[in-house]
């Protein structure tokens, strides 16, 4: 992969700053007390006309952009440049009257009406004439524009409109079924349609996985994943290729949502269409939540290769849209922008600028609340703005790997959440954020990769709930052993192909021989249920029965209670200088730490941190620069890294400089 382009900019090196900005939401003459807020704020960029279709184009071809020229040109006059949309994101009423078939059609059949945003099929034929007219309307008049320093297509593709039943969909689904597949038996076969009296005689006889009067076709439904995933980004593609056919220089990018249960785009697969990656992250109260939120920085770094990327969206406080919105405690503002500036992110930008005073978000914070500037957030903004000011140097400077990571991996995680399995309790995301929290708990970094990188310059790779391993995928994990390689997996990983078929012979099929263990059946455990281990842990939700095949996997841990009591719970298999390790249960972050503290430990692997730091802070690492972040609510003392007398506040940040 080519290095990807970065903002059309000229001038030093900057982490840039700044929001989405809806100057069409207000009269003209706050615009004016906007520009002069930015400026001391510190801002750089701001991203504009994301929702303004209907201002943009008030009747079909007809065009006003009279205020989005003044707004760009007042943008422009105050030094501030402009990530400019498409506008394309939310049709106006005039089109969804006109044209109704260009709603979504929920898997029920009912239509999915305008009145919210995002109400348009990806596949319609007419919403992409009248969205791409537009997308090449508004490149060819701000082509020349000297403050447009990059594309942004439309918005968080797929956000409300991921999976579309309509009959549009349903061709479009033909249509790259026949890609997939060069005949209709060859379909058959992958989809095992033998079974349920499924066999199709052509391919006009395939719908999308409408309601259905029992379990839908597992590989029909991954495949419409798959497909309502490829949908979306071709529809990026239709938009990019526009605007490279006019503005070949400046760069593409749309905002991607790696955050938390977002899981309709397989991110790993669309990350070389852009220009550059960018990322919009709100925290979803957990106990995990700031782990979650560094897993996703981590995660969009390397769907990024390693390479700056652009926060596209948090927020400075409170959402909207979860039942309770909590504003956000002190410190948290820098701590959440920086902790993704520390894993490679070269912007920070929120949603919004200014917090609306009409809409369903106007109790959604931005950079300038209700309150006015005259605020504590505001002055926590123009602080930031300082911060970021300060840190310019870094501008450009790559992740600095670990020696860890975790394999993430978007079909395991569509395949694995499908119903009709052992339990449908099994949430994909979850296992891989334990495993996350359990490595920042041992102070030790790991990167969070798609399973499809390279991981041969990895010494661990943890793959929690590999579902999906397709032969290939099988022989690069058994390389990656045989060349020394150590690697952990768990429960309900390697049981299926591409296709969702059993790997046969016995579990975990695609990596029982590396594994050097065999399971007959599956052990899903009740709700409540527990199994406990030898080793002190106890263990919830899946149990597997394990017969070990060689003399050279280990029992590291057995079950002492439970219907496997005195089997196995966890096994490592030494394959030269490399091993491949076992985890048949779920035990939570807190259970992880000692079994994975274990495993590193034999494969070599430690912290970084001084022991007194471990699990306090988190380590992330820009080339010589080390940001050390405060997981606590507790100020740390960092003496024992060097900072004799240094104090990190509660949920503060401190940045080493090399
Ligand atoms: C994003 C979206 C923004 C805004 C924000 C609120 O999903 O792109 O337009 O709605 O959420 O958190």
């Amino acid at each position: 992969m080519s290095a990807p382009r970065w903002l059309r900019r000229d001038g030093q090196p900057r982490l840039e700053y700044g929001a989405d900005y809806n100057p069409e939401q207000w009269p003209r003459e706050v615009w004016d007390d906007d520009v002069r807020a930015m400026r001391e704020a510190g801002v750089t960029i701001v991203s504009l006309a994301i929702f303004s279709w209907a201002k943009l184009e008030t009747a079909e071809g007809t065009y006003d952009f009279g205020w989005l020229d003044e707004a760009i040109d007042l943008l422009h006059a105050n030094g501030i440049s402009v990530d400019l949309a498409t506008a394309t994101a939310s049709p106006p009423p005039w089109l969804a009257t006109r044209h109704p078939e260009i709603l979504p059609v929920d898997q029920h059949g009912n239509t999915v009406w305008p009145g919210g945003r995002q109400h348009w099929r990806p596949t319609s034929p007419i919403f992409r004439e009248h969205a791409l007219r537009l997308v090449r309307t508004m490149a060819t008049r701000y082509a020349n524009h000297p403050a447009v320093a990059a594309w942004h297509v439309s918005n968080e593709l797929g956000c409300h409109n991921v999976y579309d039943y309509s009959d549009d969909a349903a061709a479009a689904f033909r249509t790259w079924l026949r890609a997939r597949y060069a005949t209709i038996d060859d379909l058959n076969e992958a989809w095992g349609a033998a079974f349920w009296s499924q066999w199709y005689g052509s391919f006009d006889e395939i719908l999308p996985p409408r309601q259905a009067a029992t379990h839908p076709n597992p590989t029909q439904q991954l495949d419409f994943k798959r497909f309502s995933s490829d949908a979306l980004k071709d529809y990026l593609i239709a938009e990019r290729e526009i605007l490279r056919e006019i503005t070949p220089d400046i760069p593409v990018t749309t905002n991607f949502m790696v955050m938390g249960e977002t899981r309709g785009m397989d991110y790993a697969d669309w990350a070389s269409e852009v220009d550059f990656i960018a990322n919009d992250h709100y925290r979803l109260p957990s106990p995990q939540e700031l782990d979650e939120l560094s897993f996703s920085a981590n995660l969009t770094g390397n769907l990024a290769g390693g390479r700056p990327w652009f926060l596209m969206e948090h927020s400075t406080s409170a959402v909207n849209w979860q039942p309770i919105n909590l504003a956000k405690k002190p410190g948290e503002l820098e701590r959440d922008a920086l902790t993704h500036v520390a894993h490679g992110a070269d912007a920070v930008c929120f949603f919004q600028w200014r917090q609306s005073r009409a809409g369903a978000e106007k109790y959604h914070s931005a950079m300038v609340p209700h309150a006015g500037t005259d605020s504590e957030l505001f002055r926590d903004v123009v602080a930031l703005g300082a911060t970021l000011r300060d840190l310019a140097p870094l501008a450009g400077t790559l992740r600095t790997p670990a020696r860890a990571a975790i394999l993430f991996d978007w079909t395991s995680w569509w395949a694995v959440e499908q119903d009709s399995h052992p339990t449908e309790r099994l949430r994909y995301r979850r296992e891989a954020l334990d495993w996350y929290t359990a490595f920042l708990e041992l102070g030790v970094r790991a990167d969070v990769i798609p399973a499809g990188s390279a991981f041969d310059g990895y010494d661990v790779v943890v793959a929690p709930v590999l579902h999906v391993v397709p032969g290939e995928l099988a022989a690069r994990l058994e390389a990656f052993v045989t060349g020394g390689g150590h690697l952990v997996t768990t429960y309900f990983s390697g049981i299926v192909d591409e296709n969702d078929h059993a790997w046969l012979g016995g579990y975990p099929g695609a990596l029982r021989d590396l594994l050097g263990i065999r399971i007959e059946e599956l052990g899903p455990l009740l709700d409540g249920d527990t199994a406990e281990l030898d080793n002190g842990l106890t263990g919830t939700l899946w149990t597997d029965r394990i017969d070990v095949t060689g003399p050279d996997t280990a029992v590291l841990a057995s079950y002492k209670t439970g219907d496997q009591a005195g089997r196995p719970a966890i096994t490592r298999r030494t394959a030269g200088a490399g091993s491949a390790a076992y985890v048949s249960t779920r035990l939570g972050p807190a259970g992880l730490v000692p079994v994975l503290g274990d495993l590193l430990e034999r494969a070599g692997v430690t912290s970084e941190l001084p022991e007194d730091l471990r699990g306090r802070v988190e380590l992330a690492v820009r080339g010589t620069t080390r940001f050390v972040i405060n997981r606590t609510d507790e100020p740390v003392d960092l003496t024992s890294l060097g900072g004799a007398g240094r104090t990190l506040t509660a949920r503060g940040v401190a940045v080493l400089r090399a």
